[in-house]
C-alpha cells in the first residue's frame, strides 16, 4: 500500500532517517522484535493507540481451541442476511467509545501505528514497520483475527467470519467479484447510513468498473476491450506475483527484518502488487488528505474493504503455500518466529502475541477459507499465451553480443519509454537456489507514484504497447512495490526478479546472459523517477 510518508512534515522524516543510521552501525542483530511497549510511542499523525492501562497484558495469549471453526466467504456471494449482519457488526463497533481499546477510532490507530514507525524500542531505538518485509502477511493475519472476535463478542455470535474480497477471481459471470463488493457499494448500502459506507473512495471503484491490479491511481470509463484487457492483465498479475516470480519463500515474504535493522528492506511480491495497488485502486486520490482512506496507512483502517480486502491476502498466503514446486513453505528463522506483537482482543484486553501463533490457522486460529478455484493459475500462465518474441538459439546468442550491460555511471533514460541490457549469469550453477536478478537504483524523488516498470526477458522490442500477457513478461515494479520513504536510503532499495523458473518456464535457462528490458508502462518517462541503475544476478537459498 501507498505509504504516503510525505504527509508527514519534512522534519519528522529527517529525524527517523537520522535514528535508522545510528541504530544501524551499532546493529543488534538477530534479535526479534519483542512487544512494543505502547507507552514507547511517537507519531505526529495522532496514531498511537491508547498506552497501556492497567488491564493485565496476557503473555501469552492462549487461543481458544474450542472456538467454533469460522469460515470466510467470497464477499461477492454474501447473502442479504450476511450483510446486514455484517453492517450490524459495523455499526456496532462504530458505536463503542474511544476508552475502549477495541473501537473503530482505536482499531484504525493500531494499524497506523504499526504501519509508520511509531514504535520505538529503547534498547535500539529501532522502529517498527510490519510492512516491505517478511512481517507483513503474519501482522495483518493477527489484525483481522482479532478484529474478526471483536465483531463476533459485539454480535454475540462466535460463527461470524470476515468476508474476504475475491478480486483475484476475473469471471464475467454475474455476481462479479473482480469489483467493489454489493455490501461496500450498491445503492442499497452505499449511503451515508450504512456502517460499510466510507466516504473517501476514488470513483475508479464505481460501478461497472472493474479492478486493475497495475493500478497507478488514473482511472478512465471502461470500455469493453479495455475490460478484456485488464482480465487478462490481472490473471498475469497473480500468476507473476504468486507462481513463477515467487517461488521462494524470501521472494514472496520479502526481506528479514529484525530488531536494529533497517525497516523495510524490501516488500514480497504480493505485498507489492496486488495488494499495493489495490489499495491506491480503492482510496481517494482526491481527498482531502490524498488517497485516504484506502491509499495510505494512517487512515487505510478506516474503510471497512480493508479487512475484506486483507481477507483475500491471507487467502492467498494459504493458497501460495499449497502451490506445486516444494519450495513454498512458512519461514522457519526463529527471529521470525518469536517476532510478538500486541493487539486488544475481543474483551478489550491488550494480549501479546507471537508469530509463531499465527501459522496454523485452522487449529490455533480456528477459521478457514471457503475453498474457491484460483482461476489465474491456468489463464494467467505461460503457457496459456503465445510468444511474443520467438527466437532461435543462434538469435538468441546474437542478441546476448549485442546488447550492452548497464553503464553505471550515467543516469538511465527510457528512449520511447524503454531500456535494454543484458546481465550475466553466474558461471557456476547452485543446485538448492534461485537465481534472481537484483536490480538496484532505482530513485523516486519526491512524492510522486504515478510509475510502472514492467520487465522482460529476451525480448529488445517490447514498448509500451506490449501486453504482459506475453510469455516474456517477468516482474512489475510500482511505487508501491518499492521499499522507500524515510526508512530505507535510495542506495539499498532493490528490485528481485526470480529467474530459475521463469527460465524454464521460457525453456532459455541455457545461455550465458539475460537480455532484460524494463518498460515504462504508463508511457512517459517521468522527471521524479531517477534511475542509476545496477544489475546483478544472485542465488537466494531455498
Ligand atoms: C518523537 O518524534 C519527534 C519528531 O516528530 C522527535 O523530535 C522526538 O525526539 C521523538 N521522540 C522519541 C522519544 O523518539
Ligand atoms: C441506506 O442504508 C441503510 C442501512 O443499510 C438501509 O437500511 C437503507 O434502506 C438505505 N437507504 C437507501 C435510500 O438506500
Ligand atoms: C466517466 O463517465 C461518467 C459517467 O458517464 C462521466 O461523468 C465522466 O466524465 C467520465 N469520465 C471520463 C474520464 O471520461
Ligand atoms: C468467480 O466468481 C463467479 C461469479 O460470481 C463465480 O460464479 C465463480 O464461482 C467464481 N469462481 C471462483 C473460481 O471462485
Ligand atoms: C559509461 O558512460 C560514461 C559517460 O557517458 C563513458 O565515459 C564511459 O565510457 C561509459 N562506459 C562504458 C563501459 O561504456
Ligand atoms: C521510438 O519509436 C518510434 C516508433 O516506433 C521509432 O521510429 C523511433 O526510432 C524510436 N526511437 C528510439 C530512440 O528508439
Ligand atoms: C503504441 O500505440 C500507439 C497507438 O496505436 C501508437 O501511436 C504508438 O506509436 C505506439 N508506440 C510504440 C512505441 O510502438
Ligand atoms: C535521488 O535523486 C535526488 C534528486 O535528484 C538526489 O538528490 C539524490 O542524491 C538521489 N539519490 C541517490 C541515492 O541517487
Amino acid at each position: 500500500m501507498a505509504n504516503k510518508w510525505v504527509v508527514r512534515p519534512e522534519g519528522v522524516i529527517m529525524v527517523s532517517l537520522v535514528l535508522l543510521t545510528f541504530s544501524c552501525t551499532r546493529r543488534v542483530q538477530g534479535l526479534p522484535f519483542p512487544a512494543p511497549d505502547f507507552k514507547n510511542c511517537n507519531n505526529s499523525e495522532g496514531c498511537c493507540p491508547p498506552p497501556y492501562n492497567g488491564a493485565l497484558i496476557q503473555d501469552f495469549y492462549v487461543f481458544d481451541p474450542t472456538l467454533p471453526m469460522r469460515i470466510r466467504q467470497p464477499a461477492h456471494l454474501l447473502d442479504d442476511a450476511y450483510i446486514a449482519k455484517y453492517q450490524r457488526a459495523y455499526q456496532l463497533l462504530r458505536e463503542l467509545p474511544d476508552s475502549d481499546g477495541r473501537s473503530w477510532k482505536n482499531q484504525g490507530k493500531l494499524h497506523c501505528a504499526y504501519c509508520n514507525a511509531a514504535f520505538y524500542f529503547p534498547i535500539d531505538k529501532s522502529r517498527l514497520e510490519i510492512h516491505y518485509g517478511w512481517l507483513f502477511f503474519a501482522w495483518h493475519r493477527f489484525f483481522l483475527y482479532f478484529h474478526e472476535r471483536i465483531l463476533a463478542k459485539l454480535l454475540d455470535d462466535d460463527t461470524f467470519a470476515l468476508p474476504f474480497w475475491n478480486w483475484d477471481n476475473q469471471s464475467t459471470d454475474p455476481p462479479l467479484a473482480n469489483v467493489l463488493p454489493y455490501a461496500f457499494a450498491n445503492k442499497k448500502y452505499q449511503n451515508k447510513s450504512s456502517s460499510l459506507y466510507d466516504v473517501n473512495r476514488n470513483v475508479c471503484t464505481k460501478r461497472p468498473n472493474i479492478i486493475d491490479l497495475q493500478s497507478t491511481l488514473e482511472c478512465v470509463n471502461q470500455t469493453a476491450t479495455l475490460k478484456a484487457s485488464l482480465r487478462e492483465a490481472n490473471n498475469r498479475i497473480m500468476y507473476n506475483q504468486m507462481v513463477t516470480g515467487a517461488p521462494i519463500r524470501r521472494l514472496f515474504f520479502g526481506e528479514s527484518y529484525e530488531l536494529g535493522g533497517v525497516a523495510g528492506l524490501g516488500a514480497g511480491t504480493m505485498e507489492a502488487i496486488p495488494h499495493g495497488t489495490v489499495h491506491f485502486w480503492t482510496g481517494n486520490p482526491k481527498a482531502t488528505v490524498e488517497f485516504a482512506d484506502m491509499g495510505i496507512f494512517r487512515y487505510s483502517a478506516y474503510d471497512p474493504t480493508f479487512f475484506a480486502h486483507h481477507g483475500n491476502v491471507d487467502r492467498l498466503w494459504e493458497v501460495w503455500k499449497a502451490l506445486p514446486g516444494g519450495n513454498r513453505k512458512d519461514i522457519t528463522d526463529s527471529d521470525y518466529l518469536n517476532t510478538e506483537f500486541l493487539f486488544y482482543d475481543e474483551n478489550g484486553n491488550l494480549v501479546k502475541v507471537k508469530i509463531s501463533q499465527a501459522l496454523n490457522h485452522i487449529s490455533t486460529l480456528r477459521y478457514k477459507y471457503a475453498n474457491v478455484p484460483n482461476l489465474w493459475i491456468h489463464s494467467g500462465s505461460d503457457a496459456a499465451y503465445k510468444s511474443c518474441f520467438p527466437a532461435s538459439t543462434t538469435e538468441i546468442n546474437k542478441m546476448i553480443l549485442n546488447t550492452h550491460a548497464l553503464n553505471t555511471s550515467n543516469l538511465n533514460t527510457f528512449a520511447n519509454s524503454t531500456i535494454t541490457f543484458s546481465v550475466q549469469r553466474p558461471a557456476k550453477k547452485q543446485l538448492h537456489g534461485e537465481e534472481v536478478l537484483v536490480i538496484g537504483g532505482v530513485n523516486v524523488t519526491g512524492s510522486e507514484f504515478k510509475f510502472l516498470i514492467q520487465a522482460f526477458l529476451y525480448f529488445p522490442t517490447a514498448n509500451v504497447n506490449t501486453s504482459i500477457t506475453c510469455p516474456q513478461f517477468f516482474g512489475v515494479l510500482s511505487n508501491p512495490a518499492l521499499t522507500f520513504g524515510d526508512t530505507v536510503p535510495d542506495s539499498k532499495k532493490e528490485w528481485r526478479l526470480a529467474l530459475t523458473s521463469k527460465l524454464q518456464s521460457l525453456s532459455m535457462d541455457q545461455f550465458s546472459h539475460v537480455v532484460v528490458t524494463l518498460v515504462e508502462a504508463t508511457g512517459s518517462f517521468p522527471q521524479y523517477l531517477q534511475l542509476k541503475l545496477t544489475a546483478k544476478i544472485v542465488y537466494f537459498e531455498y
